[in-house]
């Protein structure tokens, strides 16, 4: 096992606590940057290298550089507990388990970039999660960590919690404020991005919600310690959650540059395939990353080991790579279908698409159409170009990147499984299980 920055002390019992958070070096960190000016604190996060940990991977430090400082308008700091992607369930892992760690990085976080009310914003169905932080949050009011005066420094946070409706676009972060503002949550067009103007129109830097723990560390070890462990450009740990096929599924911090094989093999870690199968394919960052076949996801085009960084996963661009994304791992053995498992996210897109945009909205919508058909054996033999020519016409046409999410996970099943989508129109004798797959979830076929 690599280190553990951010799961250490994860099984200590009442680690939930702020009692026995402290008594385990909780708070340590905020004693630390509060003895430090604001510049220091975010000079130490550019040193870290630490990149966003809710898809994009831009580096942290150069994001609240970005933030902009005019006299006397209010800053806010925004942390993204949306977490909606399939496959993700890292952030709820954290939050339910070490709330405290995530309530020290957002204090320490605020500080450095000079807000005074910082917001949690929480997916609705999280609402036993809420509870938590709600407590949380209480117990550091009690002990002086937040409120007035943090521990005498003469810095003063609030911070709230706001539980969103359960929306996945609500996730996208100018949604995410839209919906805290009070309103719908469609995504803004940017420019503006929220640096300049976020939450009631003020300067706003939104993160992960392991983006604002991995500020601990840093700050405990420094940016150059921190710097160290990974490889290249993606420094740090990562949280892994992974599911599907798996002998041991679960959420797993891992050092950046771990090879795949070892990730998805290893007892330390996933401990190999359930019931011994074969593994078929990988989506290696959230649903809506591009699913790589499992040569591609184990080594790349290159022959070499795949490493769990953004840039080995990366590499082959979408011909033959994807994106580490959320850290979602969602793993396919070779009894998985590859069109139905596809037919499952499109439709989770198209149900969630915001509907500003029309090649989203409609496209998204088309797409499952035509993969239902497919599945119900009426698939036509036009059908699978069709699919990849509508899912171009929404890549890099829309508003927010929702389009994207939902055109990818299309493009790289056809690109590497197109054989599948073909056996599904040419012989649909061969499909079974689709009407028992629909009944599960007591779902009717659309026409
Ligand atoms: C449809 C959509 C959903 C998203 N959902 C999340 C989410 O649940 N959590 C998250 O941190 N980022 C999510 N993002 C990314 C955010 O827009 C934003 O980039 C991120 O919160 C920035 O934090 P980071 O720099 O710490 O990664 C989503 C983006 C899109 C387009
Ligand atoms: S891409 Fe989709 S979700 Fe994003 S703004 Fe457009 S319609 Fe809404």
């Amino acid at each position: 096992m690599g280190k553990q920055l951010l799961l250490e002390n994860i099984n200590v019992q009442g680690i939930s606590t702020l009692e026995v958070y402290r008594a385990n070096g909780g708070y340590k960190a905020l004693e630390k940057a509060l003895k430090m000016q604001q510049s220091e604190v975010v000079d130490e996060v550019k040193k870290s290298g630490l990149r966003g940990r809710g898809g994009a991977g831009f580096p942290t430090g150069m994001k609240w550089g970005f933030i902009a400082k005019p006299e006397g308008v209010p800053r806010h700091l925004v942390c993204n507990a949306d977490e909606s992607e399939p496959g993700t369930f890292k952030d709820r892992f954290l939050m339910q388990n070490k709330p405290h760690m995530l309530i020290e990085g957002m204090i320490l976080s605020s500080y450095a970039l000079g807000a005074n009310v910082s917001y949690i914003y929480i997916r609705g169905e999280l609402l036993y999660v809420y509870h938590i932080l709600e407590k949380a949050i209480q117990e550091a009011y009690d002990a002086g960590l937040l409120g007035k005066n943090i521990l005498g420094s003469g810095f003063d946070l609030e911070l709230y919690v706001q539980c969103g409706a359960g929306a996945y676009i609500c996730g996208e972060e100018t949604a995410l404020i839209e919906s805290l503002e009070g309103k719908r949550g469609n995504p803004r067009i940017k420019p503006p991005f929220p640096a300049v103007s976020g939450v009631w129109g003020r300067p706003t830097v939104v993160n992960n919600v392991e983006t604002i723990a991995a500020t601990v560390p840093i700050i405990l070890m420094g940016g150059d310690e921190y710097a160290k462990i990974g490889i290249g450009k993606s420094t740090g740990t990562k949280l892994i959650s992974a599911c599907g096929h798996l002998a041991k599924p679960g959420v797993y911090e891992i050092e950046m540059g771990l090879s795949t094989e070892e990730f998805i093999y290893s007892e330390n870690y996933c401990g190999g395939i359930k019931n011994g199968k074969k593994l078929k394919a990988v989506v290696a960052g959230g649903s809506s990353v591009p699913i790589l076949p499992a040569e591609l996801f184990l080594k790349t085009a290159k022959g070499e080991p795949r490493l769990m960084s953004y840039e080995s996963l990366a590499d082959g661009g979408f011909a033959t790579g994807t994106m580490l994304g959320s850290g979602g791992f969602i793993v396919l053995d070779e009894t998985a279908s590859i069109v139905k498992n596809l037919w499952n996210f499109t439709r989770f897109y198209h149900h969630e698409s915001c509907g500003q945009c029309s090649p989203c909205r409609e496209g998204t919508g088309w797409m499952e159409k035509v993969l239902h058909r497919i599945l119900e054996g009426h698939g036509k033999q036009s059908d699978v170009d069709l699919l990849f020519d509508i899912q171009s016409k929404i890549d890099g046409k829309t508003i927010c990147p929702l389009g994207e999410a939902a055109s990818w996970p299309v493009a790289s099943a056809i690109r590497h499984f197109r054989a599948e989508f073909e056996e599904y129109v040419n012989h649909p004798e061969k499909i079974k299980d689709v009407k028992h797959y629909y009944n599960m979830r007591n779902l009717q076929p659309t026409a």
